[in-house]
């Protein structure tokens, strides 16, 4: 049986959520960013995020799948469904859920340069530290959360659970084989 430990609750959430929409107005003072979620760990922090930010903005949405860790280190991530708008010439701040290995990011921030934006920054609600095998900038960061499996505010585990307004670490997790789709 599973059980959730809460980690960070519903009031914790918004306090720092908040602080990060304060931290993003100041940084774009006088800009207009054009913010990018990733599907569909993001959305709930996407939609929280957005209300505290005090500027002009545009949302457009993009949905990955990473597959597992420990099989592949190229870390392929599946663009599910692209972005409607072009980047090119926009302050892009891509908005995820979580950085773990940070392969997803790693990717992501290729095909976003690719497509010539003016400018490209990252906001993570979780930053996952210890897992990290590759050196990705990330300018914006909820919470340095440690080597567990967490859910809620957004997160799920084999789709479930995004609906929790906590955020919560979920013991005793079986994960099947050596190589699963992550859902992101
Ligand atoms: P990365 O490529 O290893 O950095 O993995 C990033 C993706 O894996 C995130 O976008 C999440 O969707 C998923 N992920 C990583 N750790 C967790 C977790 O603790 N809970 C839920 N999803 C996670
Ligand atoms: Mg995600």
């Amino acid at each position: 049986m599973s059980s959730i430990k809460i980690l960070y609750s519903q009031e914790e959430i918004q306090k720092r959520v908040r602080e990060l929409g304060e931290e993003i107005t100041k940084a774009y003072m006088g800009r207009m960013p054009h913010l990018v979620c990733i599907l569909r760990g993001a959305v709930i922090f996407l939609s929280d995020l957005i209300r505290y930010i005090n500027l002009p903005l545009t949302i457009d949405f993009m949905a990955v799948s990473s597959y597992g860790r420990g099989t592949k280190s190229s870390g392929v991530v599946k663009i599910i469904k692209d972005l409607d708008e072009s980047i090119e010439n926009r302050d892009v701040l891509i908005v995820e859920d979580i950085i773990d290995t940070g392969l997803t990011l790693e990717h992501l921030t290729k095909i976003f340069k690719a497509r010539n934006p003016r400018d490209l920054k990252v906001c993570v609600l979780l930053d996952k530290e210890s897992r990290r095998i590759v050196n990705i900038d990330v300018d914006f960061i909820g919470f340095k959360v440690p080597d567990e499996f967490i859910i809620g505010y957004g997160l799920d585990y084999n789709g479930l659970y995004r609906n929790l307004p906590f955020l919560g670490i979920l013991d005793n997790l079986e994960v099947g084989g050596e190589s699963f789709e992550k859902t992101t």
